[in-house]
């Protein structure tokens, strides 16, 4: 009973103050680099009506079937934590007549994700996202672009070697005759193939492809290849996605073998794949859906994006050892000799806090030499002494907490414009 109160759940994480940082830099590099592309953020709810994941996603996947966190409010309606981005996203836009105004319309946004997996390393119940949706593009171009983005932000987070598969699904039609070559083709082998794939065989016989089970593996190696069923307007798209990459010099493989696990897509879809998750090596994946706008219930129209999972990205950059943005240091601590001058130097702080100094002083009530060996603690690069005297005086003596050296300041009235000048001064 009490690991229920004193544990977090299976398959999420605490993110703690002291690894913040790692996960600020990602974010802050990842939305920069969106906004160069003209990306703007969205935010959407937590929670949608689970409806919505059914269509858009598609009732067949392994995500709706079998990984929701489902629960009915106390109305009784049913409600499901997002397990993607895409439909929340999808749903806004046409909710709130995004798509109304200037295509392309290009979002981003940092979501929590929730599925029910089984948790192993790079793969969590609770996990982050990023994500960018892109609307009302059709040309090859966009799909290149997207891909880019991910690259570009990929290469100012200082990663390297992350490998770009990519693939094309093909639009409903040719995955029709695709799905009846799959279906011919497997239905040699129904009996030896696993329970899941039995059922997927009529219902969705993509999924087949990226089967893990080691049987219905080792078909997929002679099953036939969507490429060769593409019909000339969605081979087209694809040759001059190629294209575009090449002239960018994106380095890429085409896999036919890559379906993604969400029924939405269409024509180009890609995964971005690194070693250092294990067998969860997706760290990124994305692709085409020019369904899914008409799906969930508005005019036919182009959409594509990608998302990141950014546990997964975390463990690329430790394992790559990128470098992160440096967290914030201490500027300064001024000690109080006694409460009286404690008080004072808490006004002191006030005002280089003001002024947009990280700056402490003692809030605990400890003597001054513990005071002072809290300021060595949390890496104060400046120290400070407010005693009766200094307060007499007005002016006390900035320590510099690595030299040694000391400086006198004026306590009174511009004190933090003079700490800035005497900090600019010595940096
Ligand atoms: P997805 O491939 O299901 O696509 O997820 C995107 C990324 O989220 C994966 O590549 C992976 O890095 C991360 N991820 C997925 N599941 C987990 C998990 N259980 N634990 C940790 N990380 C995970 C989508 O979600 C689509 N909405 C992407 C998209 C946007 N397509 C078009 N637009």
């Amino acid at each position: 009973m009490m690991d229920i109160v004193t544990k977090a759940p299976r398959g999420t994480s605490d993110k703690l103050p002291s690894d913040i940082y790692k996960w600020q830099t990602i974010e802050k590099i990842a939305a920069q680099v969106a906004e160069t592309y003209g990306c703007k953020e969205i935010r959407t709810p937590t929670f949608e009506h689970t409806e919505l994941f059914q269509r858009g996603v598609g009732s067949t996947t392994d995500v709706v079937q079998k990984e929701m966190y489902t629960f009915n409010d106390k109305k009784g309606r049913s409600i499901t934590l997002k397990p993607e981005g895409t439909a929340g996203a999808v749903r806004a836009a046409l909710e709130n007549g995004l798509l109304n105004e200037a295509l392309p319309l290009k979002m981003y946004y940092f979501t929590k994700c929730f599925r029910y997996e089984a948790p192993q390393k790079g793969r969590w119940r609770e996990f982050n996202q990023f994500g960018v949706e892109i609307f009302g593009a059709n040309s090859p171009l966009s799909d290149a672009e997207a891909i880019c983005m991910v690259e570009d932000i990929f290469k100012f987070l200082g990663l390297e070697n992350i490998k770009l598969e990519i693939n094309s699904i093909g639009c409903p039609e040719c995955r029709a005759r695709y799905q009846q070559a799959l279906r011919e083709y497997y239905g040699q082998y129904t009996e030896q193939l696993c329970d899941t794939c039995k059922e997927r065989l009529e219902k969705n016989p993509l999924r087949l492809l990226d089967c893990k089970s080691e049987v219905c593996h080792s078909f997929a190696e002679k099953a036939p290849v969507i490429l060769d069923y593409l019909c000339d307007s969605c081979k087209e798209h694809f040759e001059g996605v190629k294209k575009a990459l090449d002239d960018m010099k994106v380095k890429y493989t085409v896999n036919p073998y890559i379906v993604r696990g969400l029924d939405y897509y269409t024509n180009t879809v890609f995964e971005f794949i690194d070693d250092s998750c294990g067998t969860q090596g997706t760290v990124c994946g994305g692709g085409r859906y020019n369904g899914l706008v008409e799906e969930i219930g508005g005019k036919s129209m182009a959409g594509l994006g990608f998302a990141m999972g950014i546990e997964r990205i975390l463990m690329v950059m430790d394992t790559q050892k990128a470098e992160y943005e440096q967290p914030k240091e201490c500027d300064l601590f001024i000690a109080g000799t006694d409460p009286d001058s404690s008080r004072y130097a808490l006004t002191l702080v006030r005002q280089l806090r003001e002024f947009g100094f990280w700056a402490e002083c003692d809030i605990v009530g400890r003597s001054l030499k513990a005071q002072m060996k809290y300021a060595d603690k949390i890496g104060a690069k400046f120290s400070m002494v407010i005693g009766e005297t200094e307060i007499k005086e007005g002016s006390a003596q900035l320590k510099n907490m690595k030299t040694g050296e000391k400086t006198v300041v004026s306590i009174g009235d511009k004190f933090a414009e003079r700490v800035n000048s005497i900090l600019m001064e010595i940096e």
